[in-house]
């Protein structure tokens, strides 16, 4: 978790620059705010760092996904393909949008795979909702062929993705848009918030204006600016995007230093025969917020987290049934339940959600195990961590 790990001094100026004016809200209050455009300033760091065009911060990574796919022309009644391993937001947010959503597989990238997505393609369906899962790319090369030769629109949510580049380009550039949050658990935060990026200006503007009721943001006469089209608050307000800008600035050493600890850790996990690990696309451009491995098989995965209990070896993730991130848990999404009627529930769904063939997302989840990469890992706590983990694994394997 670095983002929260490096909360400091630079986060606490930041903030205190926004109380010292009291211009909480991020547009117009030019009397008040002593030249200082909190949010401007993140999505101005937002670019930099991720060499986007453009850059529009909005109130989570959830309104960033609604307004990626509104400005997309994603809406009633198109099939859009999602993973099933995923925080369950942006399937929330295809069904929301009044899209169906269709699960394609994944594999050991822990992304939608090229094969996954070509599988579940049918006439009506739009576009491929790609989750960069665990802090790096899927395989984009494999998917924009296949959205290239299906005319399908790429949207990305790159999520659990900032710092995560495919050969040499930031996730979130290679679709129509990218969104990304900046939670209390993400490698840069906000406490709440959300950017999305785009190097398409007409994609952009219609971000910008789905997120703030449709306001064009041209010229200084707030409300009474052109709109045309509708749009809801999704809003950032200049506290969260204060703390967001510090935290930015901080992201190159924090993923330097992520990868170094990921580098040492994984190295130590080599010495166990039969793990193996995560399979990523570029491994230079990973964020390192997470080491992913698997065991050799599902029983084996049991055992060992077994043992992690009885050793008392803790932050290991067993994403398959311990965490709100893979459709096994997810009996309300499969029921479409929700309190008002949704399209979904006008058109039917384009699945039997109940009885998805996703053997090779079964195979890969039930095996998995994850660990989230601290930055502020001292060596020897490191070095502890690592014997403690190789000692419990050595046990069972
Ligand atoms: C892949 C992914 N997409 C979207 C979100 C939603 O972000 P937020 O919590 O900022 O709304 C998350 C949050 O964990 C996520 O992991």
């Amino acid at each position: 978790m670095p983002g929260m790990e490096v909360f400091g001094a630079e986060e606490r100026k930041e903030v205190m620059d926004v109380l010292e004016t009291g211009a909480l809200f991020r547009y117009g209050h030019e009397d008040l705010r002593k030249g200082m455009w909190k949010a401007r300033e993140f999505e101005a760091e937002v670019r930099k760092f991720t060499g986007a065009r453009f850059a529009h911060a909005v109130s989570s990574g959830s309104t960033a996904v609604a307004s990626m796919m509104a400005a997309a022309g994603i809406g009633h009644g198109h099939e859009v393909i999602v993973p099933p391993f995923t925080f369950v937001a942006p399937v929330e947010g295809v069904f929301l949008g009044g899209a169906l959503p269709l699960f394609g597989e994944i594999d050991e990238t822990l992304c939608l795979s090229p094969e996954g997505i070509e599988k579940v393609i049918t006439p009506n369906t739009k576009a491929v909702l790609l989750v960069h899962m665990c802090g790096a790319a899927a395989d984009l090369e494999g998917i924009l062929k296949v959205c290239e030769k299906h005319d399908l629109v790429l949207l990305e949510d790159c999520g659990q993705a900032m710092g995560a580049f495919y050969k040499g380009k930031s996730v979130g550039l290679f679709g129509r848009a990218g969104a990304f949050s900046f939670d209390y658990f993400k490698i840069a935060t906000c406490g709440e918030g959300g950017v999305t990026i785009s190097d398409d200006r007409e994609i952009y503007d219609k971000m910008d204006q789905v997120s703030d009721h449709g306001h064009t943001h041209i010229g200084d006469n707030r409300g009474m600016e052109d709109h045309h089209f509708m749009g809801f608050n999704y809003r950032i307000n200049e506290f969260s995007a204060a703390i967001g800008l510090a935290q930015m600035r901080k992201l190159p050493d924090v993923v330097r230093v992520n990868k170094k600890n990921k580098k040492h850790l994984k190295d130590r996990l080599k010495e166990v025969e039969d793990i193996t690990f995560r399979y990523l696309t570029d491994e230079e451009g990973d964020s390192a917020t997470f080491l992913n491995f698997f065991f050799p098989s599902r029983q084996i995965a049991r055992k060992a987290f077994d043992q992690f209990g009885k050793d008392q070896v803790g932050g290991i993730t067993y994403w398959y049934t311990n965490m709100y991130h893979y459709i096994n848990q997810w009996d309300h999404i499969k029921k479409m339940s929700y309190p008002a009627p949704l399209s979904i529930h006008a058109l039917g769904a384009p699945q039997d959600y109940h009885q998805l063939e996703l053997s090779r997302s079964e195979d890969v989840m039930s095996r998995m195990a994850s660990i989230g990469i601290r930055c502020t890992w001292k060596e020897d706590e490191l070095e502890n961590f690592a014997d403690k983990l190789v000692k419990s694994i050595k046990k069972v394997m």
